[in-house]
């Protein structure tokens, strides 16, 4: 089997290679803090052994209520915000009918989010939706006490009983959380809901590989083994060594450490498939979450070429020279389709026919690289065999070990996010939540109401 392949040459015209082997040092020391759980955070890199260790008796559990709920339901609703939603999503996303939605198969549920934002009009029409739909949902929050999923879950948990009754309705929801605190604990108990725990030790942009993303994932009717055995191949791939040569992660985390250094401060993940959009996503999330602290840490951009050539294309050819990009090059589509040649060639495209779209698709992006390299913009090329359950497991692997690594190198707590906080306590303030009195007097104060 393949891996995912890094290819670091494209940055050498803005870094010079003895920056990047300078942090050699830093990654083997960083690599051992990580491996022997000995650094920053440390009680949070439970994902680090998770594709080994993950148990068989939970992924046959995990799977035999993933086909208790594609009997039930034709639409499962996952209710869940960051990362106890985007992994779910991205895998999903990525491996499903660009048209799922409308091809409506009968190849067990669609899969739709709730929980994510607080859209009333998105709340409404999801209901309006689910009248006319047999559905099942999942509520995922490990702290059990976030705001936007526990409204969604309020507001999905009266309709189903409304629609069900409520012994059916408890069959039709699956909780997962902490496995002890937090109020859906004590809903999930109380109610009597099949419950999953989310692991103390693995936060929640690190938790697509435990229940988290395995539920919804195995619903939507993709492999989870396949998953886990991806992600498994990256994370021997990470024990054998530490070194630039042998360690795609180490690679990855020293090259964008040392561009950072050179002033390039915004990383931009670019993608050829639209199906990768929340794949990208997910990542934005791992890393601006992991390293955006102390005043420090590249901001995570993403964009979707060509559709973004042309809107973000003048800016990252022609803007301000912070940008680096990172390249997720696909090699292999799952069909084939040719341009067909036409006798009259008014649109005059005969010179492309006969040629695959994914050829052209390639030559946009090398024609890019190039074009972006002149321009002054690195470019680190991530090679991805194909995009399946294997592959992606051994992406999500690879992005989260690097971040840990990266996160480490730039002197931060990757496993924090200290800063999210902030605008929540100005929310319960505003609401008047009980317990937030003092706050609440003083932001009336300061917005003058
Ligand atoms: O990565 C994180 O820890 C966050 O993005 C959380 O996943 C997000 O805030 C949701 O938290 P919870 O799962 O506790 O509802």
């Amino acid at each position: 089997m393949q891996t995912i392949k890094i290819d670091i040459s494209k940055i050498d015209a803005f870094v010079d290679s003895n920056t990047v082997s300078a942090f050699q040092h830093t990654l083997e020391k960083n690599h051992r803090a990580v491996l022997d759980k000995t650094g920053q955070g440390n009680d949070f890199l439970g994902w680090v052994d998770l594709p080994s260790q993950t148990d068989e008796s939970l992924l046959k559990n995990i799977e035999a209520a993933a086909a208790r709920m594609r009997e039930k339901a034709t639409i499962f609703v996952v209710i869940g915000i960051g990362g106890s939603y985007l992994g779910a999503r991205a895998v999903i996303e990525a491996l499903q009918d660009n048209f799922a939605e409308l091809k409506r198969n009968n190849k067990g549920p669609f899969i739709l989010y709730a929980g994510q934002n607080i859209g009333e009009d998105y709340m409404n029409q999801l209901l309006e939706l689910l009248d006319a739909h047999e559905y099942a949902l999942t509520v995922i929050s490990k702290s059990g006490t976030t705001t936007e999923p526990a409204i969604a879950f309020r507001i999905l948990k009266n309709h189903l009983e409304k629609k069900y009754g409520k012994k059916e309705a408890v069959d039709r929801i699956i909780a997962i959380t902490d496995q002890s605190k937090g109020a859906l604990k004590t809903l999930a108990t109380n109610e009597g809901y099949q419950t999953y725990v989310v692991p103390d030790d693995v936060g929640g942009r690190y938790s697509v590989l435990t229940p988290v993303g395995l539920l919804p994932i195995a619903v939507a009717g993709f492999n989870i083994r396949e998953l886990i055995r991806g992600a498994a191949e990256m994370e021997a791939l990470n024990r054998q060594s530490s070194q630039f040569g042998d360690n795609p992660m180490a690679l990855y985390a020293a090259a964008r450490n040392a561009l950072y250094q050179q002033g390039k401060k915004v990383e931009i993940l670019v993608n050829y498939l639209p199906n990768l959009f929340y794949l990208t996503e997910w990542w934005k999330q791992l890393y601006g979450e992991s390293e955006g602290k102390e005043g420090k840490g590249i901001f995570p951009a993403g964009v979707n070429f060509t559709t973004d050539l042309h809107s973000m294309g003048q800016y990252i050819q022609e803007g301000e020279r912070m940008l680096f990009e990172t390249v997720l090059s696909v090699d292999q589509p799952h069909t084939k389709l040719v341009i067909p040649e036409e006798e009259q060639n008014l649109d005059g495209l005969n010179y492309i026919a006969g040629k695959r779209i994914d050829e052209v698709n390639k030559m946009a992006e090398l024609g890019t690289m190039l074009a972006h390299t002149d321009g002054g913009v690195p470019n680190i090329h991530l090679n991805v065999p194909a995009i399946n359950e294997y592959y992606l497991g051994q992406l999500i692997y690879f992005f989260e070990m690097a971040c840990a690594l990266s996160g480490y190198t730039l002197e931060v707590n990757p496993f924090d996010q200290p800063g999210v906080e902030a605008y929540k306590k100005n929310m319960f303030a505003l609401l008047g939540k009980p317990g937030f009195e003092k706050e609440t007097e003083h932001i009336r104060k300061r917005i003058g109401s």
